[in-house]
Parts: C-alpha cells; sequence; structure tokens
C-alpha cells in the first residue's frame, strides 16, 4: 500500500477484525449499568495521589469514600478538594501505617487507588484483591518478581481486576501507533527502544546535598543497582510487541555504569567535603536491560536518572516494513514515505489513526493520561468488568526492576518469568483494541 492509500483511507475499511473477535473490550464503558458509581479509596495523596485524586474528582461515575495517608494534613487537604468539588468529603483516615487495612475493612469500597511508596504496593494491592476491592496501583505495581508472582496467583485465584496505574501506555502518540502496528503498517516488529530518562537529582540534593528522600532511601537500605523505574519505558512496549498475548519477555540481561553523576552535582552545589560528594552509590548512574522475546524479538530499556539531561523515553519501534522514532517524531514506512530511507513526519500519522480513546481528546496531567487513564479505569470498576490493564502486562513490566538487579550483580542474562503460565501463546491481545475499526 502506498503511503496516499494509508493516509485516505478511512477508519472503517482498515479491518483488524481478527483482532477483535470475541468479547467487547474491557475497556468499553458499560451501558447497561447507567448511573453506577464506584466508590473508591486513595491511599497515599502525596504529590502522586492528591494529582490522582483531582482527576477522580471530576468523574461522574466516581465517588471517593476515603483518603487515607501517613500525614493527617495530606488526608484532610485531600479531603477537602472532594469537598470543595462538591462531592461528598472521604472520611480521612491517617497517622497508622496499617490504617489502610481499615479502610478496606470498614469502607468496603468497590476499588483502590493506591499512591503510597514503592515498598506497600504488592502488599496493599493483594490485601485489596482478596476483599474483592478492584485495584489501580502505582508504578510499579511490585518491585521482586516475587511480589509479582504473589499478584498474579491472588488475582486469578480471586478474579478481582488488577490494574497498574501505567499512564504512558495511554499516550495519544503511543495508541495511534498500536493501531498502525495492528493494522500491520509496520510489518512484523522485531526491535524496541525505550528509556526512562528523567534527571532527578536536583530534584532530592538541592536543599541539602543529603538526599534522603524516600526513593533514595529505598535503594540504600536495599544497596540495590538495579532498572528501578522500567514501566513508564515499557509501557506501551508491551502492546506494541504482543507482550503476553502471543510472544512474551524470556530473558533479561543489565548493566549499569558506575556512580558519578550524584558525586558530581553535591561536589559542584556543596563542596567537596559533603560527605555525598564522595560517597560510593550502589545505584550506578545509567542502566541498559535487553529483553529478549520467545518469537525471537529484542527490547532495549535504559534507566537514565542520575545525568543532566531533558526528560525522554527515547520510543522507538522497528518492524520488517517500517520504523517509528519518538524523539524525532519521525516514522519511516518502506515502500510508502515519499523518499527512500527517509524520515518523513509523524503528526499526520497520529491524527490519522487516533485512538477512541481520544476521540473526544483528554486533557490535564501527563498530556492527558491521567484523567484518561482515570475515566477508563473507574468505568471498568463501576460496570464490574475487567480494568484496561490486567495484572499480568502490570507485572511484566514491574518484574524488570528485580530481574535487572540480579543480572547486575550476577554479570549474566536472567531468564524472565513466563507470569502467564503458557498461556501467552493463545492470549488474544486485549489492550486497548479499536472498535472503530473493526471493517
Ligand atoms: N505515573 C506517574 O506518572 C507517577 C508520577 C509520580 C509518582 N508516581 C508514583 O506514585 C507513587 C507515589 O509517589 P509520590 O511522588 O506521590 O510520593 P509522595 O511521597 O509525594 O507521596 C506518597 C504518599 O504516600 C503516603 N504513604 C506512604 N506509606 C503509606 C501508608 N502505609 N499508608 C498511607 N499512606 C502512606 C505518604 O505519607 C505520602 O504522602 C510512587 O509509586 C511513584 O513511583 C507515578
Amino acid at each position: 500500500m502506498k503511503r496516499r492509500d494509508f493516509l485516505k483511507t478511512g477508519p472503517a475499511a482498515l479491518s483488524v477484525a481478527p483482532l477483535l473477535a470475541g468479547a467487547a473490550p474491557a475497556d468499553e464503558p458499560d451501558e447497561g449499568r447507567p448511573g453506577g458509581k464506584a466508590r473508591i479509596a486513595v491511599i497515599g495523596v502525596g504529590s502522586r495521589g492528591t494529582g490522582l485524586l483531582r482527576s477522580l474528582c471530576r468523574l461522574p461515575n466516581a465517588e471517593v469514600v476515603a483518603v487515607c495517608d501517613l500525614y493527617r494534613d495530606r488526608a484532610e487537604a485531600a479531603a477537602k478538594i472532594c469537598a470543595d468539588a462538591g462531592a461528598p468529603a472521604p472520611k480521612v483516615y491517617a497517622e497508622d501505617e496499617r490504617a489502610w487495612r481499615e479502610v478496606y475493612a470498614r469502607e468496603k469500597p468497590d476499588a483502590v487507588i493506591i499512591a503510597t511508596y514503592w515498598d506497600s504496593h504488592a502488599e496493599m494491592s493483594a490485601a485489596a484483591l482478596e476483599a474483592g476491592i478492584h485495584v489501580g496501583c502505582e508504578v510499579p505495581i511490585a518491585m521482586t518478581v516475587d511480589d509479582c508472582w504473589r499478584l498474579v496467583e491472588t488475582a486469578e485465584r480471586t478474579g478481582v481486576p488488577c490494574m497498574m496505574l501505567e499512564n504512558w501506555s495511554f499516550r495519544r502518540d503511543n495508541l495511534a501507533l498500536l493501531n498502525m502496528i495492528r493494522l500491520g503498517m509496520l510489518g512484523e516488529m522485531m526491535h524496541g527502544h525505550c528509556a526512562y530518562s528523567h534527571y532527578g537529582v536536583p530534584g532530592s540534593y538541592k536543599a541539602d546535598g543529603r538526599g534522603d528522600t524516600w526513593r533514595n532511601r529505598y535503594i540504600a537500605e536495599r544497596g540495590l543497582n538495579c532498572n528501578y523505574y522500567p514501566t513508564h519505558a515499557l509501557g506501551p512496549i508491551v502492546s506494541w510487541f504482543d507482550i503476553n498475548a502471543g510472544d512474551r519477555f524470556t530473558e533479561i540481561y543489565s548493566a549499569a555504569t558506575a556512580a558519578r553523576g550524584v558525586n558530581d552535582f553535591v561536589r559542584r552545589e556543596f563542596g567537596p567535603d559533603h560527605p555525598n560528594a564522595t560517597r560510593a552509590f550502589s545505584q550506578g548512574d545509567v542502566v541498559t536491560s535487553i529483553l529478549k522475546t520467545a518469537n525471537g524479538k529484542t527490547i532495549v530499556v535504559n534507566l537514565d536518572t542520575k545525568l543532566p539531561r531533558p526528560y525522554a523515553n527515547r520510543w522507538l519501534a522497528a518492524g520488517t516494513r517500517g520504523v517509528y522514532d519518538e524523539e524525532k517524531a519521525s516514522i519511516y514506512l518502506d515502500g510508502v514515505s515519499p523518499a527512500a530511507e527517509a524520515w518523513e513526519p509523524w503528526a499526520p500519522y497520529e491524527e490519522k489513526y487516533n485512538h477512541r480513546f481520544w476521540s473526544q481528546g483528554s486533557t490535564g496531567g501527563h498530556m492527558g493520561t491521567d484523567p484518561l487513564m482515570l475515566r477508563l479505569f473507574v468505568d471498568s470498576v463501576a460496570a464490574r468488568r475487567p480494568t484496561p490493564l490486567d495484572v499480568h502486562d502490570s507485572v511484566v513490566m514491574s518484574a524488570v526492576v528485580d530481574l535487572s538487579g540480579r543480572s547486575i550483580k550476577e554479570n549474566r542474562p536472567v531468564e524472565f518469568p513466563d507470569f502467564t503460565r503458557g498461556a501467552w501463546k493463545t492470549r488474544q491481545p486485549y489492550f486497548a483494541l479499536d472498535r472503530r475499526r473493526e471493517g
């Protein structure tokens, strides 16, 4: 198919019917349950949880019934946000690190949004599943492979939906590319690249050079050196490469640079005598992980948070018929793009293959992905349907934390567990199916 044909062809003519066979997409609102409200508790109302809460308060089918935080002032401020938005004020639970258990037991919410520190995500999520509460948990949903398995086993046994709130899976550009990949426009997907490149050193060390944040403590107390924040990078990759639905990760090899970035920053800001100017940090500046898949594909995942640089995810997706480069905002489709082996602009394709999730646009946090993702999550809870992302995709993104650490420590490739226990061979893609394209 030539370029002009791709860009002129209407969505109705672009059939991905095989993908769409079977049940309705899990993320479709259930029109058979008008007026159904989802009663939601929010655990952890710091920076992220408060942002999510603001979006929740704008949804007509969400009622925040409880907010919970270690700090009373944060929980009360969160409750006030709901009241100021004209919603009933949620109950406040605070100052007890196990108060969330009371929230589950007393309030019996339909769903919980978890936006606490990393070490509590898996426990809070598993307990919610046991109590029949749908889970929407911040990233990563688990920091160890054992906790990944715990979540899979609990979700499968209880049948309660469990989703990691990976907002970059819902980006407009990433979903338009997903449509194009599902139409076969890039051929068979072979290689991907992605990164979490976000300079975090000034944010945590600028005050006094100590860097005493929960994130830094989490890494230092465990002596970690790993790809500790991989899910924003991997979110779209999992859907582009049909991971858990036709393919799976089989192996990971990771390598880390030495740690210099924090030392250099502290030396410049606070002088050579500050303890962190020379401290030997466990976590390397840049981690590179290579994932292999059962079908012979490779994915490179970078973590890059200690060296000065602008934010980037560096998404690249290469198939047998074309390549997409997010950082260049460009695409090349073999035999379709106007000039051989020359990039063309991505923007017209993003318009043309706009995903149904974005048909009415979305504005707000993280390029509109936060309100969109929460709307889809709440719709699924109100309709008692599966969440837009499932437990298997949630843990496969998160397991990279633990597995990359093992690989770096042992300086060898490490086997990637099959969290679907073989079901990936027959599972069909379910995420973000685009019904408008049913031919
Ligand atoms: N998806 C995204 O774009 C995005 C962006 C930022 C942060 N995050 C994630 O959100 C989570 C929170 O990050 P943050 O930046 O908001 O941190 P934060 O420190 O601002 O907020 C965390 C809150 O959780 C509370 N908390 C911790 N343990 C608790 C417990 N046992 N019970 C009740 N409350 C508890 C803390 O008191 C704090 O207020 C992290 O997992 C982070 O990775 C995701």
